[in-house]
């Protein structure tokens, strides 16, 4: 199958029905999604899918082809992060860090569509992602600071 991940064509050999975080992570070596429940229950294998956050152990392949795929790896490096990921690094929103891959993506997939967000509504949005370490204060103030750095980044665009 062929798939479109983070701006790229990919070709994958799995079989249509395997779900896309087998394929991230064992074919195409883009571990940043990690493995929770595999059942759709903890938001860990979160990605975005056309704009929208996604379970990415319950999507088959087979409902990917001509779609846009993003993963974490998509949004920045560790030289040039991303203003999601700079924002969680400042705030140091993590414990383990397991959760923290999935909680960016969903953060990241609403701050698109609302970058004006209020803590209401990233509260709304986070809530299919679990965080084990309890470190939610901290991702809340992060995600608040992604909306700050992206809405300047903005500003600044249309000066
Ligand atoms: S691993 Fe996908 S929701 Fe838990
Ligand atoms: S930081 Fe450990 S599960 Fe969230």
């Amino acid at each position: 199958m062929r798939l479109h991940i983070n701006g790229k064509v990919e070709d994958v050999s799995a079989e249509p029905r395997t779900p896309l975080l087998y394929v991230l992570r064992g074919e195409l070596g883009l571990n940043a999604a990690k493995f929770g429940c595999g059942l759709g229950q903890c938001g860990a294998c979160t990605v975005i899918v056309d704009g929208e956050a996604v379970f990415s152990c319950v999507t088959p392949l087979q409902l990917l082809e001509d779609k846009q795929i993003v993963t974490l790896e998509g949004l920045g490096t560790a030289e040039n992060p991303a203003p999601i990921q700079r924002a969680f690094i400042e705030e140091q929103a993590a414990q383990c860090g397991y959760c923290i891959p999935g909680m960016m993506m969903r953060a990241q997939a609403l701050l698109q569509k609302s970058p004006g967000a209020s803590d209401a509504e990233i509260r709304a949005a986070l809530e299919p992602n679990l965080c084990r370490c309890g470190t939610h204060m901290r991702i809340l103030r992060a995600v608040r600071r992604a909306a700050g750095l992206l809405q300047s980044a903005q500003g600044s665009d249309s000066r």
